[in-house]
């Protein structure tokens, strides 16, 4: 009771202290009215798209939960000065908005391996299994066959259009992977990877597959060290063994693809100064691995060695988009997932910042009119976002309101993980810590070494042609078979088969036709009355 009545004077207190903070035009009523005005009539002149996309550019944000993606955008307008709440991201000017069920046949939370299969190939599965449907089993090779599934890459790639993947993640890594391989383990990086047993059943690695499967066009990320012999030293870390290559086959990926595509304009690189002279005109394929593994964050990147994901981004479009029949490229912000498992909320939400730059680069290299563009993400994290912080306040920093054991705590908090820790049997005293820094673990309820995944929907954004497709609370796997329809790949033509199928009504068309009905009614009326 005495508790109660000290955190309501507490709040009250806030407010009184908070009010200063508010910004002067938004205490004016008008404020508000006029701005929602506005939004309204762009929502009532919204017309709909229902072009044939020529081109899916495909954002997926990796453990891109929705805490994670409104904390950013404070972050980005705190970076830019601003106060943060009423920033705009890019991702948040796409009209259509729905929800995706991230769940995977066996669990309820899932990972990114049996979530790519799902958004990707149109088909639920196992946790730890790529391009394989639910009846296939984590790790054992003897239940792939005959349980592929293709991806929405490949419809594309077999319907004439070229292909992409841009990841900040090894390119082995289950988000890309699900792309071009079918894997009953996530972890078949090289065969190095794999048991004894899985070699001897048939299965191969998925870096074997990258270059066997699905001829890709553009290939962008790290994971150099799965595609050379045991030994190879790296060119980049030529001292560091763990960055050496792992292969037990002694085959050379890398050369092997770059014979493959003798009498075609094909670049490897591993470097910014030989990517920047790419010229995106004047080539066919592209392979870029920048490091041995994952990429660093973007927060650690040595820009004179990496290009960041707004780079890769451009460069991967310019390159596809010659293509007549137009492209499907997927974008993976694949490190947000990897800084949450880590406990860090500045490293994630820099990483989500990073990504919705490189959707801006995105809608600028292309056209709403012919291109579908989707943004979602596999699944969340046990993010939270809670206290009564003040208007503007750092999103990294604490609550002003202490806790009941008179100590501060972060705004940003985890469920579980690394930032769990005990003091003297208490938990630890923020009072003089900074909780804004980039190594900072956020706290956590419940001691684990990496966060877990959590199991909320996620948000799925889309703009372009059928974007209103993408709407409602959905099953994650129905994402796949919408973006085919709306590009006219894979199983359901129907699209661009015969127009008259198509089962959205226009609003605006049906107002349209029947106004254009009433009119030649009435021309009909005054004809009779002319030869009355
Ligand atoms: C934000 O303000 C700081 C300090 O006044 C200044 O150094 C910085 O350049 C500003 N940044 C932007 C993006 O305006
Ligand atoms: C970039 O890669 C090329 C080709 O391997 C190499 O010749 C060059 O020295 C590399 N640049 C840097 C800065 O390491
Ligand atoms: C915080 O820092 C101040 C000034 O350095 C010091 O007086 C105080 O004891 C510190 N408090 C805690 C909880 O460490
Ligand atoms: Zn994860």
């Amino acid at each position: 009771m005495e508790s109660t009545r000290l955190s309501i004077l507490a709040l009250f207190l806030l407010v009184v202290l908070g009010s200063s903070s508010a910004k002067v035009e938004e205490e004016n009523p008008e404020f508000w009215r006029s701005q929602a005005k506005k939004t309204l009539q762009s929502a009532l002149d919204r017309k709909l798209n229902t072009n044939v996309a020529k081109n899916i550019l495909f954002f997926l944000g990796d453990g891109m939960g929705i805490t994670t993606y409104t904390a950013a955008r404070i972050l980005k307008g705190q970076l830019q000065n601003q106060s943060g709440e009423e920033t705009v991201m890019t991702m948040d000017t796409f009209p259509n908005v729905g929800l995706a069920k991230t769940y995977s046949v066996d669990f309820q939370i899932p990972d990114s391996a049996a979530t790519a299969t799902a958004y990707l190939c149109g088909v639920k599965t196992n946790l730890n299994v790529i391009g394989l449907s639910g009846a296939a089993r984590n790790g054992i090779c003897k239940t792939q066959k005959g349980n592929e599934v293709t991806s929405i890459l490949k419809w594309a790639k077999d319907a004439g259009k070229s292909v992409g993947i841009v990841t900040s993640t090894r390119v082995q890594h289950a988000t890309p992977a699900t792309t071009y391989a079918h894997s009953a383990s996530r972890s078949w990086y090289s065969d190095a990877d794999m048991p004894a047993s899985a070699k001897a059943d048939g299965c191969t690695d998925i870096s074997s597959q990258l270059l066997k499967n699905t001829d890709i066009n553009v290939i962008i990320g790290g994971g150099r060290k799965y595609m050379t012999p045991q030994g190879t030293k790296d060119p980049e870390y030529p001292r560091d063994y763990a960055s050496r290559g792992n292969r037990k086959d002694g085959r050379n990926l890398i050369t092997e693809w770059q014979n493959s595509k003798i009498g075609k304009v094909a670049h490897y690189v591993w470097n910014k100064t030989e990517f920047d002279a790419v010229d995106p005109e004047n080539t066919d394929y592209l392979m870029a691995l920048f490091e041995p593994g994952d990429l660093r964050f973007e927060e650690e990147r040595d820009p004179m060695m990496d290009p960041s994901i707004v780079e890769t981004t451009e460069k991967a479009i310019r390159i596809l988009q010659k293509n007549p029949k137009g492209f499907f490229l997927l974008v993976e912000g694949g490190r947000i997932d990897q800084a949450h498992h880590e406990g860090r909320a500045y490293m994630a939400l820099h990483e989500t910042v990073a990504f919705d730059n490189a959707i801006a680069k995105g809608l600028e290299l292309t056209k709403e009119a012919e291109t579908l563009t989707i943004v979602m993400a596999d699944h969340s994290h046990p993010l939270t976002f809670n206290g009564f912080p003040f208007r503007g306040q750092n999103i990294l920093g604490k609550s002003p309101l202490w806790a009941t054991d008179m100590k501060p705590y972060t705004i940003l908090m985890y469920g579980n993980g690394p930032g769990h820790k005990i003091v003297n049997g208490k938990r630890p005293d923020l009072r003089n810590v900074t909780t804004d820094g980039k190594d900072y673990h956020q706290l956590a309820a419940v001691p684990l070494q990496s966060t877990t995944h959590s199991g909320e929907d996620v948000a799925v954004l889309a703009r372009g042609p059928m974007a209103h497709l993408f709407q409602g609370v959905q099953e994650q796997s129905y994402i796949a078979h919408a973006m085919g329809y709306a590009a006219c790949v894979g199983a359901d033509l129907r699209h661009c088969q015969d127009p008259a199928l198509h089962t959205t009504i226009d609003p605006n068309n049906a107002a349209r036709a029947s106004s254009a009905l009433l009119s030649s009614l009435l021309s009909a009326l005054l004809a009779l009355k002319v030869l009355i």
